[in-house]
């Protein structure tokens, strides 16, 4: 099957050969071509060029053809932080909220993490799946074609376990190309709470060796935080993961700064999430460093914390990625439009910049560089076509306004989205 887009108001993020991320000032660099063709073919990215360029057809019949109408090309967005699985949301906790309440006041009285983990071990692995699947079709609507996805809301060994094969399945099922990520270490479940030995020792010894045998995780995750789990746990943990293939990837500075950027570092993360609060010596380490800084603007908004300072970390050469965290606790919502267009308005970041972090940079904090993140020959045809717009800077300006009208993942279309 052959696609070829014509009419193409700007094809962004275009190049015969990717970099495997843009950092620092290189963020303000996204290759485009105005006026332009797009071929896709058998699932891939195939060929593109200037309308005047025009490539000659012999054979029109074996084609379908799309006419952009001025409309933007661009590489689907790659969600690189998410918690798409999950039993139950919770808008009780989010009224507690408005009536004064802070998050972790919440979660000391027994809810968050641990009231999705409750309502969690209560469904079964069917209907996570299909409320799961769900979700996932209606992020592919709004531009998504790469995820990754974390347990972490089972915290027993039967229980993650069961998060981490519907996560299996949606990866073997969903057009979405997707990623799983263990974060066994997500609270200590409330029996634990005086044990942190017990809890982690059933990690490293019951459930780890399962999930290499059943080949159900590419990285091992923890949230480092003050009432969670201390950097020196993380490092025993992610060690654990390390030895079975694991990358770490984790949450670390959402409240207080404790070491864990350090830590994660040391441990060679792929990618340190959150980073609300930070100091300066964790800006320049992590901007230093070949690990990605991602920022979860819609989790900033959503509970009314700092956002994380992408200005600084682009601009002391940080490899800057935005990503949705999308959960029912901290950001009932994955739109990651509105992450790109937070990205501007409260992180101060170029669109260039914002597109990069959720495109290229994106797909480097879920090893998916070679496959997705830009439009170039042989990766995964994963596009998304807007409305005709006039510049890229309508994109995040218009905050809100669903500017998408067609969605293509692995070369197949969607039905026309307005
Ligand atoms: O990334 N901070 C830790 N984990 C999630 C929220 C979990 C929840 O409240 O359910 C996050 O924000
Ligand atoms: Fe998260």
């Amino acid at each position: 099957m052959k696609i070829l887009i014509k009419n193409i108001g700007q094809l962004i993020n275009c190049s015969e050969t990717a970099p495997v991320y843009r950092r620092g000032g290189e963020m303000k660099t996204l290759p485009l071509i105005e006026n332009a063709w797009l071929a896709i073919e058998n699932g891939l990215i195939a060929d593109f060029g200037e309308m005047k360029d025009w490539p000659g057809i012999s054979d029109w019949s074996k084609l379908e053809i799309i006419d952009a109408e001025g409309g933007f090309v661009l590489p689907a967005w790659c969600d690189s932080h998410t918690h798409t699985v999950f039993a139950a949301t919770r808008e009780g906790e989010f009224l507690d909220r408005l009536k004064g309440l802070t998050y972790q006041e919440i979660a000391e009285k027994g809810g968050g993490i641990l009231n999705s983990a409750n309502k969690l071990s209560l469904m079964s692995e069917d209907e996570l799946y299909e409320q799961a699947y769900a979700r996932l079709d209606k992020l592919k609507e709004l531009g998504t074609g790469a995820i990754e996805i974390k347990s972490g809301y089972g915290l027993t060994v039967d229980a993650e376990l069961k998060m981490l094969r519907v996560i299996k399945r949606l990866k073997e099922n969903h057009p979405i190309t997707i990623k799983a990520t263990f974060l066994g270490a997500h609270a200590f479940p409330l029996e634990y709470k005086k044990n942190h030995r017990g809890y982690i020792d059933s990690i490293i010894n019951e459930m780890i060796p399962v999930i290499k045998e059943e080949g159900l995780a590419d990285f091992i995750d923890c949230f480092c935080e003050t009432g969670y789990f201390s950097p020196e746990e993380m490092t025993e943990i992610l060690q654990a993961g390390i030895e079975v293939g694991l990358t770490p990837k984790v949450h670390v500075n959402q409240f207080t700064s404790i070491g864990g950027i350090q830590a994660a570092l040391n441990s060679q993360a792929l990618s340190v999430d959150h980073l609300e609060v930070m100091t300066e010596e964790d800006i320049s380490l992590v901007a230093k460093s070949e690990c990605a800084a991602v920022g979860l603007p819609s989790c900033s908004f959503f509970l009314g914390i700092p956002y994380a300072p992408m200005r600084a970390l682009i601009d002391e050469g940080a490899i800057g990625v935005l990503a949705s965290d999308y959960n029912p606790g901290s950001t009932p919502n994955g739109n990651m439009n509105l992450v790109l267009a937070m990205g501007c308005i409260k992180q101060k970041m170029l669109p260039e910049e914002s597109i990069n972090a959720i495109t290229t940079n994106g797909a480097y904090a879920m090893h998916l560089s070679k496959e997705l993140g830009s439009i170039t020959p042989e990766k995964i045809a994963n596009v998304i076509i807007t409305k005709p717009m006039e510049s890229l800077a309508y994109l995040p300006y218009s905050f809100g306004e669903n500017m998408i009208s067609q969605v293509i993942l692995n070369g197949k279309i969607s039905e026309e989205i307005s």
